[in-house]
């Protein structure tokens, strides 16, 4: 897939909402590398809007926008091949997602198992931006056309719900103007689990920081994780068949294929059999060959804010010449007067 897109426009986003994963690196970050060096045209976006639909502290909020600038320069992006912004400076990802707020169907959204896994009981009480969540997604995406959206498994259904909604609108107003665009959703690590259950997704807002393993973390802390990691009192499996019912073993397994460029295949033919302490060793090794220099290059360019800021404000100028005259467009389609 990656190398037949070149001639394709690449959009996708991170939200800022606590520091990056290890999960964010090898499920989204490393692909991006890998389509920038491909040749397509890759968008990249700190998805600050998408934050601020659960509370979070302001000074907290520029820091980790900040930050996930840096994660996502010191992991490869190149700033002179793609652009890199953050969501709140481009004006066309709000007005375009109201316009898809309009589009949007209350079922559609109300179907959306993010919504509810993060609303949970308390769904009266939370904001009216978690709900229309998907469809400032669909805004991101569609104000730039883009064609091909790399993203971690769980962002699938959202960006289902961006297909509906382009294929909505054209129908709606009789045009072919907003493409239906294609996932990439490829490899071993479109879902890296918790390092504390294997039945949950590793993620930067669990509350308990031993579930990951976040890409400012040093190598003292990669190894006490991993040797904490939760594991079952078995053998490591030797086959697919052996790893149906035993999440953790078969999250571990896939952290060590992701992380060494491998299929789960040949892991289990290295490892199966052992024990789970030797095997422990040698992926804390591995994560920490990946992280190290990641961390090393994100403490190097916190340093210098005001350099961060110039190169996310000189991303959201070359984001908005694109973005400008789709939402124009989309206006007229709609009827809106404007100059
Ligand atoms: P976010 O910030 O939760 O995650 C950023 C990216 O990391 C992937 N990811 C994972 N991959 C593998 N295993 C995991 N455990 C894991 N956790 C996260 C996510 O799938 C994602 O690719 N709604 C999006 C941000 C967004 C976006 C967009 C993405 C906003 N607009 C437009 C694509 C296109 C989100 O919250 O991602």
């Amino acid at each position: 897939m990656l190398n037949t897109i070149s001639s394709q426009r690449i959009f996708s986003g991170i939200q800022p909402s606590g520091k990056l994963t290890i999960a964010n690196y090898l499920g989204a970050l490393k692909p991006f590398v890998e389509l920038q060096q491909s040749g397509a045209e890759c968008i990249y976006c700190i998805v600050d809007l998408h934050a601020i639909t659960v509370w979070q502290d302001p000074t907290e909020l520029k820091h980790s926008t900040r930050l996930a600038a840096a994660c996502f320069i010191a992991s490869g992006i190149d700033v002179n091949k793609s652009i890199l912004f953050n969501q709140s400076q481009v004006s066309a990802h709000a007005e375009l997602a109201w316009i898809f707020n309009c589009v949007s169907r209350l079922g559609w959204l109300g179907r959306m198992t993010q919504f509810k896994e993060k609303a949970g009981s308390n769904r009266e009480n939370s904001s009216v931006g978690l709900f229309v969540y998907p469809a400032l997604m669909a805004a991101d995406i569609l104000a730039y056309h883009a064609t091909h959206v790399p993203v971690g498994e769980d962002q699938k259904q959202h960006l289902e719900l961006t297909r509906d909604i382009a294929i909505k609108f054209n129908n709606d107003f009789g045009v072919d103007f907003f493409p239906v665009i294609e996932p990439i959703i490829e490899g071993v690590a479109t879902r890296i689990m918790s390092l504390r259950d294997g039945t949950k997704k590793m993620s930067k807002s669990d509350p308990s920081d031993l579930s990951r393993i976040n890409l400012t973390d040093d190598k003292d802390t990669i190894v006490k994780k991993i040797r904490r990691a939760k594991t079952d009192s078995y053998p490591i499996p030797s086959h697919e068949a052996e790893i149906s019912n035993r999440p953790e073993a078969k999250n571990l397994i896939n952290l060590y294929a992701a992380l060494s460029d491998t299929t789960r295949d040949s892991v289990m033919q290295q490892f199966g059999g052992k024990g789970f302490s030797e095997f422990k060793d040698q992926l804390a090794e591995l994560a920490i060959e990946c992280v190290s220099p990641v961390t090393h290059e994100v403490n190097r360019l916190m340093d210098d804010n005001t350099e961060l800021d110039r190169i996310l404000a000189t991303g959201a100028d070359k984001a908005a010449i694109i973005a400008r005259p789709i939402v124009k467009k989309t206006y007229e389609i709609v009827g809106l007067l404007s100059q």
